[in-house]
């Protein structure tokens, strides 16, 4: 593996088969069950003023994710954190959104056995992507609550960071059909699950609750499930009626992609709070506070 420059590429850097290269030069065969079977798992970590926010667990679920799936890849962790580091100081970034990817890989031609491909690793660093624009952060976000449901846990373990998101896409066309920005969907009892790329926490009678099943283990969600711990914030992790959302005090949402974000509405209704509500706005500058700590920093050397 070639060392990589600061600034060698414009605006974020891929690598791809042992070798760093442009964005645009990032690509993967058309054989891939990454993409003909969904059969990947990735992780996105974040950097914030030129260091990386708890990497350590980005990492540690990405390996798990791996050995669940039944993949591996010739990267250790070591490895791996070399090689996010390398994409974000090849690219110059200073806020980042850094993938790491495994997909199956390409079986021989005509084979149907996974445990012919190859697995094939790639990373890549963007500038840092939000999941919500700028005035959607601070005035609330318009969640809708579609009924369609997340494909089930005992299909897809969804601890596994993973590309099976139809159900996520559908449910944000829901959303946009009820005027709505963002969507989240239920599992088949009707409670509450994640959207596309966030988890969900329901502040009602300052008790915050968040689903305990049929999500991701979201990164934000575990900072805030801690920081709930050290703020002496009552937290249920439970499952929480769909119904509960637009009855909520508060509703918030928890993303790589911007910690912690304000939901205004839910289904066209005004919470209680006007966004963002008081448990939401602490837990919020907590969330940032924390960058901060040097428990969690990993700074790049550009
Ligand atoms: C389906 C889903 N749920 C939750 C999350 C939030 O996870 P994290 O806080 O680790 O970014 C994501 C992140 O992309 C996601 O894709």
């Amino acid at each position: 593996m070639r060392d990589v420059r600061t600034n060698q590429f414009d605006g974020g850097a891929a690598f791809v088969e042992g070798d760093w290269v442009p964005l645009s030069e990032a690509k993967l065969s058309l054989f891939d069950w990454g993409f003909t079977r969904s059969d990947a798992t990735y992780d996105v970590a974040s950097v914030w003023r030129g260091s990386f926010f708890r990497l350590d667990d980005h990492l540690e679920r990405f390996f798990r994710s791996l050995a669940t799936l039944r993949m591996s890849i010739p990267h250790d962790k070591a490895e791996v954190r070399r090689i996010l580091h390398g994409c974000v100081r090849a690219g110059g970034l200073q806020d980042a959104y850094v993938a790491m990817v495994c997909t199956r890989g390409v079986p021989p031609r005509g084979a149907r056995d996974p445990r012919l491909a190859t697995n094939r690793f790639y990373a890549y660093a963007l500038p840092f992507v939000w999941i919500a624009p700028p005035e959607k952060q601070r005035a609330g976000i318009d969640l809708f609550v579609s009924r369609r449901q997340r494909i089930a846990p005992e299909s897809v373990d969804p601890t596994v960071k993973n590309y099976h998101w139809i159900d996520l896409v559908m449910s944000l066309y829901d959303a946009y059909d009820h005027g709505g920005d963002t969507s989240c969907v239920v599992d088949a009892a009707g409670n509450v699950t994640e959207g596309p790329g966030f988890n969900v926490f329901v502040v009602s009678d300052r008790v915050v609750r968040t689903p305990d099943r049929g999500v991701l283990e979201g990164i934000s969600r575990r900072t805030v499930i801690e920081l709930c711990g050290a703020l002496d914030i009552p937290l249920r992790v439970q499952a929480v009626p769909a119904e509960d959302l637009e009855l909520a005090d508060e509703v918030f949402v928890t993303s790589t992609g911007g910690g912690v974000l304000p939901i205004a509405r839910v289904n066209g209704r005004s919470l209680r709070h006007p966004a963002p509500g008081p448990v939401t706005q602490r837990l919020q500058d907590a969330y940032w506070a924390l960058h901060d700590d040097p428990r969690h920093r990993d700074p790049v050397a550009y």
